[in-house]
């Protein structure tokens, strides 16, 4: 299977981004760049919460990785002033890890769940009663002694994460009082994120040489900081450490990500549509069998972008390749191969 770390135009998160997380992080809406929709509505919910003094509704965030999901969870709970306390689906293996986390949240706290949707069953029934009445259904001793016992929690907010708004539950999905998707940034938008990050990590650059590494970046933040932090790596060896549009070029042509920021990933899936099924319709679960990348890492890591590009489009009988596509790689339509 085609391992997703470690490619760097990857979505997902690396090692390396780690180091300059806190750093470069926003911490408050004022530098959360772009997403205008979903901070607009945040603003007014967060601004209504501490005028009427309770609790935010429970807030659920969907979209790719890299987005920003995290990132917004903790700028949630700054915006409120309360505690953030973060945990996954994953991590909470059984009901009583998370009553023991629930029962030590204050007045208000958020807590922040990331791939929610990977909850499993036990504890997901549990927070249905935490989310919707604050309280705490807990089974205590075994066989004809088990008793049932509610334990109050303080009034807190929950904000889920999930790549995958598809694979949640329908009672969990609608304990949300908020749901938020985040989309795909512009490029204008990445811009601003890379001049923000080279702001911050004293690295010079101009508008074109931060145009350059934006639209490589697969409308993703996370990917733009890291090709941020490889082109500044060239720009101190090879160019008086300075970005500008040639040294973009000449560091991105380096690290052998292409002028729309595809990689040889990429383009093995539109090959192998093109070569093997005649540039579609064909579903997403033969393309993951043909090409030995997981149907889900091509649902939420490679398709988003083919699709905001407009390189593949969805119908109802499986993806096509479009017009733009074969323009791009010099293929040849069906009519004239
Ligand atoms: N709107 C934004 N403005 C500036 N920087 C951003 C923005 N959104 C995300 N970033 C940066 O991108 C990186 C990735 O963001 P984050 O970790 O929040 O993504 P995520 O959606 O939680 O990803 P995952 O699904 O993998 O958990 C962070 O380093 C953050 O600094
Ligand atoms: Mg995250």
């Amino acid at each position: 299977m085609f391992d997703e770390n470690g490619r760097i135009v990857g979505s997902n998160e690396q090692l390396e981004d780690l180091q300059t997380e806190n750093t470069i992080r926003p911490r408050w809406f004022k530098d959360y760049i772009g997403q205008d929709k979903v901070k607009e509505k945040l603003g007014i919910f967060i601004k209504s919460s501490l005028a009427r003094n309770e609790p935010l509704d429970h807030v659920l965030l969907q979209g790719p990785p890299g987005l920003g999901k995290t990132t917004l969870a903790a700028i949630i709970a700054n915006e409120l002033g309360v505690n953030l306390r973060v945990t996954s689906g994953p991590a909470i293996e059984r009901p009583s890890d998370l009553a023991s986390i629930l029962t030590n949240l204050s007045h208000g706290d958020v807590l922040f769940i990331d791939e929610i949707h990977r909850i499993n069953r036990s504890v997901e029934e549990i927070l249905y009663s935490a989310m919707e009445d604050f309280a705490l259904d807990i089974i205590v001793g075994k066989g004809p002694n088990a008793q049932s016992i509610r334990i109050d929690l303080e009034k807190f907010t929950l904000v889920g994460a999930t790549t995958r708004s598809g694979m949640l539950s329908a009672p969990l999905r609608d304990r949300f009082g908020v749901l938020l998707s985040l989309n795909l940034y512009n490029n204008k938008d990445l811009s601003t994120i890379v001049k923000r990050s080279a702001n911050i990590l004293d690295i010079e650059i101009d508008d074109e040489g931060a145009y350059e590494i934006a639209r490589r970046s697969r409308g993703t933040p996370r990917i733009a900081n890291r090709l941020l932090k490889r082109v500044r790596d060239f720009a101190i060896v090879k160019a008086d450490s300075r970005i500008d549009l040639e040294t973009s070029k000449k560091g991105l042509e380096l690290l052998e990500i292409d002028p729309m920021g595809l990689d040889n990933m990429d383009k093995k899936i539109i090959m192998t549509m093109y070569e093997n099924f005649n540039g579609g319709p064909v579903g997403v679960d033969t393309i993951a069998a043909s090409t030995g990348v997981e149907n889900v890492t091509i649902e939420d890591v490679y398709e988003p972008y083919l699709l905001q590009i407009g390189f593949i489009s969805r119908t109802p009988r499986g993806r096509i390749l479009t017009k733009k596509v074969y323009d791009y790689y010099g293929l040849k339509m069906e009519d004239d191969k």
